[in-house]
């Protein structure tokens, strides 16, 4: 395995450009650094399925802060000023709470293909609502790349891997617990045949809250395909939690089928 380390966008262009002559295919592992085995997992079906896999590190500002603060002159040099708009489904959940998050994330990942000429781009079920966006705008702007899915990587009590964990204290990654223990519980529910969506929900809502978490952003059930809650449960469903514990929020899915 050669590893090669590059931080300009004409650096990039020079090696994307010998790369493609040469014929070989390219995977995207898109991050923002702080690596865990999430990403290695990303990493891993790159390296499996593309000849050569491009793993960026970009802590990307725009999908944090309104977007005026644009640091990185690299990504975003002085004048740049397009962005994507991203498709609808961007307004619910995290759209709710983060109303620029997504245009940023769509923005930025439109950018990092372009520059990788990327034939594949693995991302994380982790963040469903950014696979949705992303897997939506590939579509309707017809990006040349193949979008990859990959599964939620957990510790083995059940905490979906995240950068965020290492901002917990032992208690709290205890009421961390509390989010993978409520979509098992509501998957055991609805599998034991619960259709009853509001009881569903009013129940993962007490669970989060008996645990100890500080507050929720959202714990809903709603259709995987549009993020509309759904009451009568109808399967498929995606149950969809967010929750601070402490200043940290955290967010964990599970598709039900
Ligand atoms: O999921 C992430 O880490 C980011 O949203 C991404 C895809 C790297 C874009 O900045």
């Amino acid at each position: 395995l050669t590893i090669e380390i590059i931080s300009t966008c004409d650096e990039l262009k020079r090696l994307v450009s010998g790369l493609k002559s040469d014929r070989k295919t390219i995977g995207l592992v898109a991050t923002m650094g702080a690596l865990h085995e999430g990403h290695l997992s990303l990493a891993r079906a790159a390296v499996s399925q593309a000849d050569v896999t491009i793993a960026t590190i970009f802590l990307n500002p725009t999908q944090f802060a309104p977007g005026e603060d644009l640091a990185d002159e690299e990504i975003y040099p002085p004048g740049f000023s397009t962005s994507v708009v991203p498709p609808k489904i961007a307004k619910r959940l995290e759209g709710e709470f983060r109303p620029h998050h997504f245009s940023g994330v769509a923005t930025v990942v439109l950018k990092l293909i372009n520059l990788t000429q990327a034939d594949t781009a693995y991302f994380g079920q982790k963040d469903f609502q950014q696979v949705m966006v992303v897997k939506q705008m590939i579509e309707d702007l017809n990006v040349p790349v193949e979008m990859v899915v990959c599964p939620i990587v957990r510790e083995a009590d059940g905490l979906a891997l995240s950068s965020r964990n290492v901002y917990l204290s032992q208690e709290q990654r205890e009421v961390a617990l509390s989010l993978s223990r409520t979509l098992d519980h509501v998957e055991a529910q609805i599998g034991a045949g619960l259709r009853d969506g509001f009881e569903a929900i009013t129940e993962m809502r007490q669970m989060l809250i008996d645990a100890g978490v500080d507050s929720i952003d959202y714990a809903i059930l709603a259709n995987p395909k549009t993020l509309k809650t759904n009451d009568p449960i109808e399967l498929p469903v995606v149950a969809l939690i967010a929750a601070y514990v402490g200043k940290t929020r955290l967010i964990d899915n599970r598709l039900i089928e």
